[in-house]
């Protein structure tokens, strides 16, 4: 199998990380995560990014349907509101990890859904900048899962 390729794509705020309500975020940089990600990919392919516009985000999204294996989102705000993202989100078939820092489902009651889940595979959140961690090894792990299934039932 190729070198696989992940995206990691961040939404809006996650550029203050660190000194953005630290009690809640931590002191970590977002270029502390994207190190943690790199560690964590074992040598697959990172593309790691934040923006604060949804429709760049969007755009990222899409774009990862052609050159990603897997996608880990933390959507941030984004996650909460937004339908756009989470269309532009149901129309990948590659694994897609939600991703967030701390726990939104043990905060606002706003915080508590999440559109973006409705395409996710699965959701870490709540272990600071280790939800990174754990978010590139379970994509890791799923486009292992699909190499082998593809090895054992190869497109005729
Ligand atoms: C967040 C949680 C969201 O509720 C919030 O809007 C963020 C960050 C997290 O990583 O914990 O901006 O996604």
């Amino acid at each position: 199998m190729a070198q696989p390729v992940i995206h990691v794509l961040n939404g809006p705020n996650l550029n203050l990380l660190g000194v953005r309500e630290p009690h809640i975020y931590g002191r970590e940089t977002l270029a502390d995560v994207q190190a943690i990600c790199e560690r964590a990919a074992e040598g697959a392919a990172v593309v790691f990014r934040q923006t604060n516009h949804e429709g760049q985000l969007i755009d990222w999204v899409q774009e990862a349907r052609s050159q990603a294996d897997a996608l880990v989102i933390n959507p941030a705000g984004y996650g909460h509101t937004s339908i756009a993202l989470l269309d532009a989100l149901k129309s990948l078939s590659i694994p897609v990890i939600e991703c967030h820092l701390s726990n939104p489902a043990a905060r606002e009651e706003f915080r508590r859904h999440t559109y973006v889940s409705l395409a996710a595979s699965g959701v870490v959140s709540g272990f600071g900048p280790q939800s990174y961690h754990l978010a590139v090894q379970a994509a890791l792990g799923l486009i292992r899962e699909r190499g082998d299934a593809a090895a054992r039932s190869p497109q005729t």
